[in-house]
């Protein structure tokens, strides 16, 4: 083989690649709404035993289970499948890497996504869904908070791991959603006091959703409706989580929240920004695959780069800001105020 020939076949690879890359994602998400995964961890199945619980056709079933094999999500040995370690890690509801949530988060935009050059081209957001972006469509809230509580577990459940909270004493979760980082917080620290600030009707669920769990935890998390944009944000947190919140607005406006945020805290307080910036994470595409989320559901949001959210955090007044890289995508900026 010529040098042009090996330059074309690895090229053709990986445009080929690019051309089904939705099919590779409709696939997984398929896998996923079906709980395939979770299903075969239980016990190995043949074809038939598959076939027979999704109700598939001979020849449909044989091409599903013929690229699940050939993205590395099942293995196939004497006729009985397997999920790959892949697929057993991260695929399978219940283990504590779940990623299902994550998959439906993204298979939402499918749709959207075909409209993507008019996003491009005329810089707008194409899915509705995010009603908090679009002030005529606010009361309906419970879509787009059902996809961010469901896949704000993970986030939610680590975060300790990378902050300490045992030194606060009073934590608010700015557009906290549904509180599941509240409830959280309060089952892993005993003596933890937690506010959780949303827009009213967000708090409406929140309080339906916090009602199911026990008195003993829910009594230490206080709901304050309002809206971050034409209030100011309550006092008396020494600590401050914008999870997944920033990266939705553009600058002026994270800037304002910011701002906001430096006046609520006390001297020695932090601003904890969790979400996903442009010059981290495992891979360097994520950042900019998150940016192409928000360019389809927000008017002016993007993923930033630490060095930019630095600079905006000193602008507003905080005194150190310092990157803590987390899970997946995610980092955590810590911004401390002097
Ligand atoms: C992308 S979601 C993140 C939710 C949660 N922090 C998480 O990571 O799952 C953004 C949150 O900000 C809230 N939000 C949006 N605009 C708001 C506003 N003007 N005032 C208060 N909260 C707002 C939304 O209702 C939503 O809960």
């Amino acid at each position: 083989m010529d040098a042009k020939d090996s330059v074309f076949s690895a090229s053709e690879k990986n445009i080929f690649q690019m051309m089904t890359g939705f099919f590779t994602s409709k696939l997984l998400a398929v896998g996923v709404e079906l709980d395939l995964f979770t299903w075969i961890s239980a016990q190995p199945r043949t074809f038939t035993d598959i076939q027979s619980r999704f109700h598939f056709a001979e020849r449909p079933c044989r091409i599903f289970l013929d690229t699940l094999v050939s993205l590395n999500l099942l293995n196939c040995d004497r006729g009985m499948y397997r999920n790959t370690p892949l697929a057993e890690a991260l695929l399978v509801r219940g283990r504590p890497d779940f990623q299902g949530p994550h998959v439906q988060l993204f298979d939402h935009l499918y749709l959207a996504c075909d409209n993507l050059k008019t996003a491009l081209c005329e810089n707008r957001p194409i899915s509705r869904d995010y009603t908090y972006f679009f002030e005529e469509d606010r009361k309906r809230a419970d879509q787009y908070s059902g996809l961010m509580h469901e896949s704000s577990i993970v986030p939610a459940m680590v975060l300790p791991q990378y902050w300490d909270f045992s030194e606060s004493q009073r934590v608010m979760d700015v557009g906290g959603g549904y509180g599941r980082l509240c409830l959280t917080l309060v089952s892993q620290f005993p003596d933890l006091e937690l506010m959780l600030f949303d827009l009213p009707e967000v708090c409406e669920e929140a309080t339906s959703f916090l009602h199911t769990y026990p008195s003993y935890l829910t009594s230490r998390i206080q709901l304050h409706a309002g809206n971050f944009f034409q209030d100011q944000l309550p006092q008396g947190a020494d600590t401050i989580v914008m999870m997944r919140i920033l990266h939705d607005w553009p600058r002026e406006r994270v800037k304002m929240l910011a701002a906001k945020a430096f006046a609520a805290l006390p001297s020695g307080g932090h601003l904890l920004i969790y979400e996903t910036f442009k010059d981290q994470g495992p891979s360097p595409g994520d950042a900019a695959f998150i940016s192409l989320l928000l360019l389809l559901i927000s008017p002016g949001g993007e993923c930033r780069t630490v060095e930019e959210m630095r600079s905006l955090l000193r602008e507003v007044g905080f005194a150190s800001v310092e990157l803590i890289p987390t899970i997946y995508f995610y980092g955590l900026l810590v911004a401390r105020k002097a």
